[in-house]
């Protein structure tokens, strides 16, 4: 028999052991859940869903599945897909009444998208690239030679991946004599079209970039749909990186990120945002975040690649890396604009006598407080 490991919600003369029924693998993967930090009080909503728990979709060469509001309540203004398309592998060509915000995070995905205007936005995406297709805006992702995985955010936690207008679907449900007027022909033409959605499926893995664009109109977004996250300079800070990706710099986007690198040891600072809610997709290491509401509520959550964990606006959180590698968080934003306010710089800047008359710190804690930005410290 191997040994269990031994973790019991024991805290001094608080709590006693689970003698069982008990789901040990998950207690230990949430340990501040089972065992709470003594300043955790109060009633939070559920701020973590593993995309591991989410229904995956299944499909002929590829697979989604997604984090909305059905599986966690909390995040009304945004949800979140992961999606993997096999080489040629394709999601059917679409539109939706959210905006999407996306992240390459394996190999290369080709993304095809046309403006209003009748131009044409068409890439070969690698990791760490990133798109904004607006609201309304037609648009399809194929998987290259060596497939693709990604994540996809959408501006309304009701969105479903299941319920997106697709093409297909949409010449299904016009009558032939209609399709046969709008392009020109006789409507026996329109014998064969499909009479369900493709939604994912199959096809040769496309000829190159240059080859294809050659065959098309050369009339590029005057503002670009996609991000070369690789073009920016990541901002280094005591405990680990960030890169910023807002309106600043991706003048399309209505959905702003942080692309966050936190050290072993490391902690990305106390903080809040102000006008934005806080949508999470850890994609490495392991890490725990407290989040503090009003009326002394306080409930701390760990997370681990794969996870989706959810801030509201203006609550105050950090997180931790409690692992022995590198974390790495995605943190997207219902704003175009990313911002926060920094307990530490907040404090740094008020007068000293009234911060003193709050909370009666030493002065070692008082000369610690920094005036400059320290968003991941050590
Ligand atoms: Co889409
Ligand atoms: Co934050």
């Amino acid at each position: 028999m191997t040994e269990q490991p031994k973790f019991e919600p024991i805290r001094g003369t608080r709590g006693a052991d689970d003698p069982g029924p008990r789901n040990l693998p998950l207690d230990l993967q949430n340990p501040d859940i089972t065992l709470p930090p003594e300043t955790d009080n109060g009633s939070l909503p559920n701020l973590k869903f593993p995309f591991a728990m989410a229904h995956n979709r299944l499909e002929d060469g590829g697979w989604a599945r997604e984090v909305t509001v059905r599986e966690l309540p909390v995040a009304t203004s945004m949800a979140g897909v992961n999606m993997r398309l096999g080489p040629g592998v394709v999601r059917e060509l679409h539109w939706h009444k959210e905006a999407e915000w996306a992240y390459i995070l394996e190999g290369t995905a080709r993304l095809t998208v046309v403006d209003p205007d009748g131009n044409l936005s068409i890439d070969d995406l690698k990791p760490g690239d990133v798109w904004l297709i607006p609201a309304g805006i037609p648009h399809s992702i194929q998987g290259m030679e060596e497939g693709t995985e990604f994540l996809l955010v959408f501006d309304d936690g009701n969105f479903s991946e299941n319920e997106t207008l697709l093409i297909t679907e949409y010449l299904a449900h016009t009558p032939p004599s209609v399709l046969a007027k709008n392009f020109g022909v006789t409507s026996d033409h329109f014998a064969d079209i499909p009479k369900a959605e493709k939604y994912i499926f199959r096809l040769p893995v496309p000829k190159s970039l240059d080859l294809v664009r050659a065959e098309l109109p050369d009339s590029p977004i005057p503002r670009p749909y996609v991000f070369h996250t690789t073009e920016i300079e990541v901002v280094r800070y005591s405990g680990g990186t960030v890169k910023t990706i807002d309106s600043r710099n991706f003048p399309v986007t209505t959905l702003s990120a942080l692309i966050i690198e936190i050290e072993p040891g490391g902690m990305r600072e106390m903080h809040w945002h102000p006008d934005a809610d806080e949508w999470q997709y850890y994609i490495a290491g392991e890490a725990r975040m407290t989040v503090f509401d009003a009326t002394s509520k306080a409930r701390t959550f760990n997370y681990r690649a794969g996870d989706v964990g959810f801030v509201p606006r203006t609550l105050g959180h950090y997180i931790e890396n409690t692992g022995e590698t590198p974390v790495k968080v995605i943190n997207v934003f219902n704003n175009r604009l990313c911002i926060d306010i920094s307990l530490n710089r907040w404090m740094a800047l008020t007068p000293p006598d009234l911060i003193r008359g709050h909370l009666s710190l030493d002065e070692t804690v008082m000369k610690a407080l920094r005036r400059s930005r320290d968003a991941v410290v050590r």
